[in-house]
């Protein structure tokens, strides 16, 4: 009996080890290669000193060269499925909310608000998502927000000095054309606070994620709380008037008309919505508009040729006529600086999901619950897909026009029912502000500045700039 209960002491714990390294080899023998780095902090100090240089891409390239396309790591605190691959990317976007889900940390609900599109899922994400994309379609552009984008980006650039840091205008600019789009208010004193608070909440998304760590973290929590009061009494005036026939052909109007279940989005549902469609709307678009401007600087050639473009449409109009919508479908040259201008900036460099099931692909198994990181930048940077990526060249779709790319090669704003729903209306605003800038001004750097990559793709000094009013003496 004694040698039985000794032999047992001694080989459970070896029998286990051999069972739990069967286990684990069982489960991970289909897993993508790759590896977890340092135990708690895996490869995350990695990650980001590459984001800290001046050229971010030997993370993603290193490990591509060594395992592949798709590979495994673990970075912000868990295990992730990093995807490079253009098919497996399309095929995490298209099955959003059926074999994934959309995976952001606490910090996004908290200054997000839980009814925002970004965390909403199932059904009500489905509808919120529909009425959003509707409310920016190519019809609501032409026939309603054209004209304010047009308005608003001259009464914004003709009070610009003649020295400017771009991305703060560009930033000032989106906040107002947002406000305009969602709720009808026009620039004012009141719109310039909330802008002010609403900047706050954005710096809260770009650092420690905890009141007691980070002041800037508990003061974009206190400015997120100052917006939805703020909001929340626009939707409470607005609800009553809307009660006494007063309708306006604005988003707030679209929410506030919609009907659920025989009733109506309560204000906390409707403010939430708005608070994301402001974040996800203006520093994407600002930055795309600064980043824009960097790109063509650099490329006199291609800063001339969308210059010629823009002149070519002002002379048939009158200076101040504001441009319509057959201008803006004539911008074709701008449409390509654009779409090189966002699959170099990557302004939204990919997409986390988690798995919902144990999923096959690419003769790999990831299982259930896992982190997976959609990578477009990795994707929009490969000269597998584009010959000599990392190069701003607006005229490679000049030559592609009319090939489509294959898709999940270009997605800048994403795809399936997560796709951006203000894409159009970002390519419009851009569009039109590129036309104003380049046919008012020229300009020239006011100093060196640099593209950085960490937290996200902006420039480093926010883009000085010298300007010229056309036309003017010099
Ligand atoms: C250059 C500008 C923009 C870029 C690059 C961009 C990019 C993206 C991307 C990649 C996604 C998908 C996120 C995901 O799949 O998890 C997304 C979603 C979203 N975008 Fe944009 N976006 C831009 C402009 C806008 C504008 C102007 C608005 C508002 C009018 C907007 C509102 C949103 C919202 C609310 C979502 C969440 C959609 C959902 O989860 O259903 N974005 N955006």
């Amino acid at each position: 009996m004694l040698y039985y209960i000794l032999f047992t002491i001694l080989t459970t714990p070896l029998l286990l080890i051999i069972l739990h390294h069967h286990l684990c080899r069982r489960r991970n023998h289909r897993l993508p290669p790759g590896t977890y780095g340092l135990p708690l902090l895996g490869e995350t100090l990695q990650l980001i000193a590459a984001y800290k240089t001046d050229n971010p891409e030997p993370f993603i390239d290193e490990r591509v060269g060594r395992y592949g396309p798709i590979f495994k790591t673990h970075v912000f605190g868990e295990r992730t499925i990093f995807s490079v691959d253009p098919d497996v990317n399309r095929f995490i976007l298209q099955n959003e909310g059926r074999l994934f889900e959309s995976s952001n940390p606490a910090s996004v609900s908290n200054l997000l608000g839980r009814h925002s599109l970004v965390v909403m899922k199932g059904n009500l994400h489905k509808r919120m998502h529909f009425l959003t994309l509707s409310f920016s379609n190519d019809a609501i552009i032409r026939d309603h927000l054209l004209v304010d984008i047009d308005r608003l980006v001259r009464f914004f650039l003709d009070s610009w000095s003649d020295r400017v840091f771009l991305m703060d205008e560009a930033k000032k600019m989106t906040f107002a054309l947002t406000m305009k789009q969602l709720m009808s208010f026009d620039p004012c004193e009141w719109t310039e606070t909330l802008g002010k608070e609403y900047l706050n909440v954005i710096e809260g998304f770009f650092t420690i994620p905890s009141p007691f760590f980070s002041m800037t973290y508990n003061r974009a929590i206190k400015s997120r709380t100052k917006v939805a009061d703020a909001l929340s009494k626009v939707v409470r005036e607005r609800r009553k008037a809307s009660e006494h026939g007063e309708k306006k052909k604005d988003m707030l109007g679209a929410l506030l008309n919609e009907e659920v279940e025989g009733g109506r989005f309560s204000d906390e549902i409707i403010v939430d919505f708005l608070v994301s469609l402001f974040v996800g709307g203006n520093e994407t678009m600002a930055t795309l508009m600064t980043l824009a401007v960097k790109f063509l600087t650099d490329t006199p050639l291609a800063l001339a040729q969308l210059k010629a473009e823009h002149d070519n449409i002002r002379a048939k109009k009158g200076d101040d006529e504001p441009l319509d919508w057959a201008d803006y479908e004539s911008m074709q040259f701008t449409q390509c600086v654009i779409n090189e201008s966002l699959r170099v900036a990557n302004t939204v460099g990919g997409v986390f999901r988690r798995t919902t099931s144990d999923i096959n692909i690419k003769g790999y198994t990831i299982p259930k619950g896992w982190k997976i990181f959609a990578s477009f930048r990795g994707v929009h940077m490969d000269d597998q897909h584009f010959k000599d990526a990392r190069s701003f060249n607006p005229w490679r779709w000049q030559s592609d026009a009319g090939k489509p790319l294959p898709l999940g090669v270009f997605t800048p704003f994403g795809g399936g029912p997560r796709l951006c729903p203000g894409y159009k209306l970002a390519r419009a605003s851009v569009s039109v502000f590129l036309h104003h800038l380049v046919t008012k001004f020229s300009w020239e750097p006011a100093e060196e500045d640099k593209l950085v990559f960490f937290p996200t793709t902006r420039t480093q000094k926010r883009l000085p700039l010298i300007l010229r009013r056309r036309g003017s003496a010099m």
